[in-house]
């Protein structure tokens, strides 16, 4: 009796001794507020503005902006972690839902969300229906269990906030103690990286608001070394050559100061040595790092799109390659979309849909969209251009 069948297969789960943990490098991974750097500031900010609710009085509601990557989901989880924390310490009842907005498109799926995550955080034995009930009616939940667990203050975190298809939720939760819906305190923490959004927001909201705004400045590439030198426990000791953290650091604040890309690029480049099964990361890695890391920040940004914007994308990114220009009028970039999705034998939508719909791109910022003026008697026209490098586009559409 053999049983070698076993032994043959058990290497192809080797990890390597390149990570020590991880878990420190993966996107969506919240770390302790002890590992939040260089942002004192934003930190204290936020604190002050949930210190009411941590004594059961009425949390002041912000809005955050700032561009992508510099820490204003992750200063939001962890502060209103440790609000919730001080509150127990000062025997109040604070709770708060998280909810990104880019997962919970609609006011049904948000509103839903705010139940489910009220639910977990207060351990409560509700079942939250999957479909089936109003957005109103999931709301109805959120206030009956502030109500049944004696909840003095509730904060809400609307991440992606300009994701959302309308404002019903931010006007339901600015209202709640007024309309009798609800006896907590209730406060909001609108996040977005559109600065664009702050239009649309203020035009719908309580002017008092926008006294309360938070601005995230991008790192510069010491506070990004700093983030990275925090995590540097993530991988065994003296697997990393001495430049690796400055060079990543350094590729990441090339840009804009984009903290998640910095820590994105150190993973990778762990990645790939764990795969090639080598002992150092060196600054090569780095190098070969960065791609891999833009790919799959295009992937995330374009995840919640749909097949014709994906097809859209893709035929600017084909015409962007194959001629020596960057720039296209919506018309030519409808028809080789129009190919695309012919060859794929899908139906086809209008011009005036894809115009739209690259205009829409152009304000989540993937595409950069302007109006030119035509020639004598051609009037104006939008022309398009992918803000990334064509081929990173490419790669993420091809590996969707
Ligand atoms: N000050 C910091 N200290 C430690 N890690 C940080 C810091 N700022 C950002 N990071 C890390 O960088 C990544 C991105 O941060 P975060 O998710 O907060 O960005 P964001 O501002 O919300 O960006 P987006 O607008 O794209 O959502 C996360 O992995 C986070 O842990
Ligand atoms: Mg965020």
């Amino acid at each position: 009796m053999e049983d070698s069948s076993k032994s043959d297969f058990d290497d192809i789960f080797e990890t390597g001794d390149i990570f020590a943990d991880r878990e420190l490098l993966r996107v969506g991974h919240v770390p302790k507020l002890n590992r939040v750097v260089g942002r004192d500031e934003e930190v204290r900010e936020v604190g002050s503005a949930l210190g009411p609710a941590t004594q059961g009085g009425p949390p002041e509601t912000i809005i955050i902006y700032g561009k992508t990557g510099t820490g204003k989901s992750l200063v939001t989880r962890c502060t209103t972690r440790e609000a919730h924390r001080k509150a127990l310490e000062n025997s109040s009842s604070f709770q708060y839902s998280y909810i990104d907005c880019s997962d919970y498109q609609t006011e049904a799926k948000a509103s839903r969300e705010m139940a489910q995550e009220l639910c977990e955080n207060l351990g409560a034995d509700v079942n939250v229906p999957r479909v089936g009930i109003a957005s109103s009616d999931y709301r109805d939940i959120v206030w009956e269990l502030l109500d049944e667990h004696g909840i003095e203050s509730y904060v809400v975190i609307l991440d992606e906030i300009d994701k959302l298809e309308n404002n019903e939720i931010l006007r339901s939760l600015s209202r709640a103690r007024e309309s009798g819906k609800s006896d907590a305190h209730v406060g909001v923490i609108c996040i977005s990286n559109k600065i664009g959004y702050r239009d649309r927001l203020n035009e719908r909201i309580d002017s008092s608001l926008q006294d309360n705004e938070l601005f995230f400045h991008p790192y510069d590439a010491n506070q990004l070394r700093n983030i990275l030198e925090n995590r540097r426990d993530a991988f065994t000791e003296g697997v990393l050559e001495s430049d690796v953290i400055p060079k990543a650091a350094a590729l990441a604040a090339q840009e804009h100061g984009d903290a998640r890309k910095a820590v994105d690029i150190l993973y990778e480049a762990g990645r790939l040595v764990e795969k090639a099964g080598d002992e150092m990361v060196t600054v090569e890695h780095v190098d070969d790092a960065q791609t891999k890391a833009e790919v799959n920040r295009f992937r995330e940004l374009i995840s919640g799109t749909t097949p014709h914007v994906k097809h859209a994308l893709r035929a600017l990114a084909l015409l962007t390659e194959n001629t020596t220009q960057d720039t296209f009028r919506t018309h030519k970039i409808y028809e080789t979309y129009k190919r695309l999705v012919q060859q794929e034998g899908g139906d086809v939508l209008s011009e005036d849909r894809i115009y739209r719909l690259l205009k829409e791109q152009s304000f989540l910022g993937i595409i950069e969209s302007n109006h030119t003026g035509g020639g004598l008697g051609e009037g104006s026209y939008l022309e398009h251009r992918l803000l990334g490098d064509s081929q990173v586009v490419t790669q993420a559409l091809t590996e969707e």
